[in-house]
């Protein structure tokens, strides 16, 4: 146990493996948890008491689609009432304009809502769903209409990096504060879209310059970072291992990131067996890479290493096979060469179940 351990500042609470939509670049486990599985309302309540008792800050509600969740009112309500800022991440489908209004009333906090691209149809068979598009205008201006703030989510890849102008434009004109750009991640589901999702170093460059021109005067915050696939410089996955996010499955299992179940040899520890202060404190999935000292070289002399920590395990393991190996996207591993490999042209999506 490390002696000056903080509380996490966020638990992302995944309520759901359900989602009426298909992205390509889900980043969901391959074999989703069953509805059967699922924590019951009561379960998820006692962990927000206890989130809030250790020190969390800020609820994330996400899935799969939380809405697919009867009890999500009552959920928000609980959360809002143990002091907790929620925030729902949702794709929009599933939320009505009184379901909307109770969320509201029931404390909810903010919204960040996903959209797939500016242009409806593109949209909609990223989607993977008819009519996606259009539900996420009228729920933009539903959530707005509720008096909640609206974070537009934006995940970019080779389809719809053309037109990130225009997304950011929509997202505006949906009445966002604030507009959140993500470069597709490749683990779960994305990772069998990789080469029809990978967008070429230039189309990837030109979106950087792009928001660089356009923040300033965009009306709207813009957070974007340079994708994975062109930086010489890893980020510090979720802040960190097991430093600042406990992200819960549907069943409760409590990972230290949304792809930590890809490591072999890792230990999850669940919300049924154990209280989230202990999962935080002793599970030995969220020791395995905390702070620096499990770093091998070159991590372990470099300046940056409180900085990244590392960057990411399950990238590591992804493309060197071993999760405790420096980020390839760092320019000190050798293997930075497998980051980007070369765009394959591959234009048709696998969707999950079809
Ligand atoms: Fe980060 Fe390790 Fe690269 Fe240093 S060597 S920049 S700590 S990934
Ligand atoms: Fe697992 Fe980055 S996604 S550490």
């Amino acid at each position: 146990m490390i002696e000056d351990l903080q509380p996490p500042l966020g638990l992302l609470a995944e309520l759901t493996h359900r989602c009426p939509l298909a992205c390509p670049y889900c980043s969901n486990p391959l074999m989703l948890e069953h509805r059967s599985d699922e924590l019951d309302t009561a379960t998820w309540c006692r962990v927000f008491d206890q989130a809030a008792a250790l020190g969390v800050l800020q609820l994330h509600l996400s899935g799969g689609e939380p809405a697919a969740r009867p009890d999500l009112v009552d959920l928000v309500a609980h959360a809002a009432r143990a002091g907790l800022y929620t925030n729902l991440i949702t794709s929009g489908l599933g939320l009505a304009a009184a379901r909307i209004d109770a969320l509201a009333a029931a404390g909810l906090d903010h919204v960040q809502l996903s959209i797939q691209d500016a242009d409806d149809p593109s949209a909609d068979r990223i989607a993977g769903r008819q009519g996606a598009a259009r539900t996420k205008r009228r729920v933009a201006a539903d959530v707005v209409a509720a008096g909640l703030p609206l974070t537009v989510n934006l995940v970019v890849h080779r389809a719809n990096l053309p037109r990130l102008a225009e997304m950011i434009a929509l997202a505006r004109e949906m009445g966002a504060g604030r507009v959140e750009i993500a470069h597709a991640q490749y683990h779960g589901w994305a990772a069998v879209n990789r080469a029809a999702l990978l967008p070429d170093r230039q189309a990837a460059l030109d979106a950087v310059r792009l928001v660089e021109r356009l923040a300033p005067g965009a009306g709207i915050a813009v957070d974007h970072v340079v994708p994975d696939q062109f930086a010489d410089t890893p980020k510090p996955c979720m802040g960190g291992w097991g430093r600042r996010v406990i992200n819960l499955t549907p069943s409760g299992r409590a990972l230290p990131c949304h792809a930590a179940e890809t490591i072999p040899g890792l230990t999850f520890w669940s919300v049924r067996d154990h209280a989230l202060d202990r999962i935080w404190a002793e599970s030995p999935a969220f020791r395995r890479f905390r702070g620096t000292a499990w770093m091998p070289e070159p991590c372990r002399s470099c300046d940056r290493r409180s900085v990244d920590f590392g960057g990411c395990r399950c990238q590591a393991l992804a493309l060197t096979g071993d999760a405790a190996a420096t980020d390839p996207v760092c320019h000190r591993s050798p293997h930075h060469h497998r980051v980007a490999p070369p765009p394959r042209p591959v234009e048709s999506y696998v969707y999950r179940g079809r």
